[in-house]
C-alpha cells in the first residue's frame, strides 16, 4: 500500500510548474473519438485518470501514443461503436463522456454507470434528458447505459444523427454541459444549452472542438450554441493549466508559510481563491502567467461558500478548509454543490483540528497548531487537504490511500519536494 510520509513545519519556497487541467482532459480526450482522423493534444497531465481514459480509448479502437512527455497523438480512424469496458468505465466519473462522443459520431453508445469520488448522489439524469431531447432513446440494464438514435446501427429507420434542440438544465452541471457539447458537435442542426456551466474547462472543450472544425459559440456564458457540422477534422490542441492544482499549491503555501511562485497558470481562473487568500492575509502577486503567494504571519479565518464558476470551486473546498484549521478565529465553509463532501474532516480532527459539521456547513475554530498522525485519504481533494494539513503540522504525518491523490495530481511529491517540503512516497 502506498503512502506519503510528511514531516511538517517547513515553509515552502521556490517555483512550481502547474500541469494541464485534469477536468479539461477528462472531456477532451474522449472528445477526440468524434474525429475520424488524427489529433494531437499537448499539456496532458500525467495522472492515473488520464491513463485510465487512454486505456478505454484504446479498447474502443483508437491508436494512442505519446510523441513526447505530455503530448499524445490519437488516431481515431479505427474506432468502432462498442461497449465502454465496464471494469474500466465504472472506476471513473468522466467515462460518461464516451457516451456523448460515441453517440455523436455513431448514433449509439453503451457505457457503465460512471464511478468517481464519493461525494454523495451523482446522478446523470441531466445528460440523459439532453440526449433524449436530441432524439435519442435510452435504457439502463444491469448497470449499463445504452443510448441510441434511429439509424443503421439501432435497427430503426433514420440517419443515425442526433437532432439539434434547445436544452435547459435543471441545475448548473459541468458534466452534462460538456457531454451535450460533445454530442451536439456532429448533430443535425443547432443545439442551444441553457443554464450551462461556465468553468474554464468548458471554454477549453469549446476551444478544442472549434480547433477540429466544430461551431461552438458563447462557451463561458450560460447559453451555449452549437451549430452541428457533418464531420470534424484532425488537428492540434493544448490543454489549459489546472485551476485546481494551482489552487492546491496556493493553499499549501498559505498553510505552511513561505514564498511560492506558480508558473504556467491563467491568473484570472484563480481570482476567487486569490481574493479569499488575500482577505485571510496572504500576499498574492499576479503576472501574465504566474502567481506568487507569500505568507509570513498566521492567516485570519474566513467564510466561504462553494458555487459554480466564477464562484469558489467545490474542488478546492477541502484544501481551503485545511488552511482554515490553523487560521485565527472561527471560519465557516459551506458546500453547495455536493451533498456529502466533508468526509475528510474526520481525518483533520485526528490531526488536532476543531471542526464541527452541521449539514452543509463545517464550522472551524482555528487552533494554533495541528499535529502529525496516521490518516487516510478518502477521495482526491480530501487527500490534497490532508497533504496541506500535514505540511503545516508539527511532526510526522503518514497519509494512506494516496492512489486517490494520484488520480488528479501529477507528481505531487516531486513538486512539493522541489519547494522544500519534507515529503516522500513509501511503497
Ligand atoms: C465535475 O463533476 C468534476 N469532475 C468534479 O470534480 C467537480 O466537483 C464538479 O464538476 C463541479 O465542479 C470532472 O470533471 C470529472 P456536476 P460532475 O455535473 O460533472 C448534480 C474533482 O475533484 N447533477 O457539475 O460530475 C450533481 O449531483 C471532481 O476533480 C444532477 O443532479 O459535476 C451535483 O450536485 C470531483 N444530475 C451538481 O449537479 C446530473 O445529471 C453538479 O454536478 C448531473 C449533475
Amino acid at each position: 500500500m502506498k503512502r506519503y510520509v510528511i514531516h511538517g513545519g517547513r515553509p515552502l519556497r521556490g517555483e512550481v510548474a502547474v500541469s494541464g487541467a485534469k477536468n479539461a482532459a477528462a472531456s477532451i480526450l474522449p472528445g477526440t473519438l468524434l474525429i475520424d482522423g488524427i489529433c494531437r493534444i499537448s499539456n496532458v497531465p500525467e495522472i492515473s485518470d488520464v491513463k485510465l481514459t487512454i486505456e478505454i480509448m484504446e479498447r474502443l479502437g483508437a491508436k494512442v501514443r505519446f510523441t513526447e512527455p505530455g503530448t499524445i497523438e490519437i488516431d481515431g480512424r479505427a474506432v468502432r461503436p462498442q461497449l465502454v469496458p465496464p471494469q474500466l468505465g465504472s472506476r471513473m466519473r468522466a467515462s460518461h463522456f464516451f457516451i456523448g462522443s460515441m453517440l455523436g459520431r455513431f448514433g449509439c453508445a453503451s457505457a457503465p454507470l460512471p464511478g468517481g469520488c464519493d461525494l454523495g448522489e451523482r446522478p446523470i439524469d441531466q445528460h440523459l434528458k439532453g440526449f433524449s431531447l436530441m432524439g435519442a432513446s435510452e435504457r439502463i440494464e444491469d448497470g449499463i447505459v445504452h443510448v441510441s438514435v434511429p439509424g443503421p446501427l439501432s435497427g430503426r429507420e433514420g440517419n443515425g444523427r442526433l437532432k439539434g434542440s434547445r436544452i435547459r438544465f435543471d441545475m448548473v452541471t459541468v458534466g452534462a454541459t460538456m457531454n451535450l457539447m460533445l454530442a451536439a458537435a456532429l448533430a443535425e442542426g443547432t443545439t442551444v444549452l441553457e443554464n450551462a456551466a461556465r468553468e474554464p474547462h468548458i471554454i477549453d472543450l469549446a476551444g478544442f472542438l472549434n480547433a477540429m472544425g466544430a461551431d461552438v459559440r458563447d462557451a463561458g456564458t450560460e447559453t451555449i450554441t452549437i451549430n452541428g457540422v457533418p464531420s470534424l477534422k484532425g488537428g492540434e490542441y493544448r490543454l489549459i493549466p489546472d485551476q485546481i492544482e494551482a489552487g492546491t499549491y496556493m493553499a499549501a503555501a498559505a498553510a505552511a508559510g513561505g514564498d511560492v511562485k506558480l508558473t504556467g497558470v491563467i491568473p484570472q481562473h484563480m481570482d476567487c481563491i486569490s481574493s479569499v487568500l488575500r482577505k485571510m492575509g496572504a500576499e498574492i502577486e499576479e503576472g501574465s502567467d504566474f502567481i506568487t503567494v507569500r505568507k509570513r504571519n498566521r492567516v485570519a479565518g474566513a467564510d466561504i461558500t462553494t458555487l459554480p464558476y466564477p464562484g469558489f470551486p467545490t474542488d478546492l473546498q477541502p484544501q481551503l478548509a485545511a488552511v482554515l484549521c490553523t487560521a485565527e478565529g472561527r471560519s465557516k465553509v459551506t458546500e453547495s454543490i455536493w451533498e456529502d463532501r466533508f468526509h475528510y474532516t474526520e481525518e483533520l480532527r485526528r490531526m488536532g483540528a476543531d471542526i464541527t459539521v452541521c449539514g452543509k456547513t463545517a464550522v472551524i475554530e482555528g487552533v494554533s497548531k495541528l499535529h502529525g498522525t496516521a490518516v487516510e485519504a478518502c477521495d482526491l481533494r480530501a487527500g490534497a487537504a490532508l497533504v496541506i494539513a500535514a505540511l503545516a503540522a508539527d511532526g510526522k504525518t503518514e497519509i494512506g490511500q494516496v492512489g486517490y491523490i494520484e488520480r488528479g495530481y501529477q507528481d505531487m511529491v516531486g513538486k512539493l519536494s522541489g519547494l522544500g517540503a519534507d515529503i516522500h512516497l513509501e511503497e
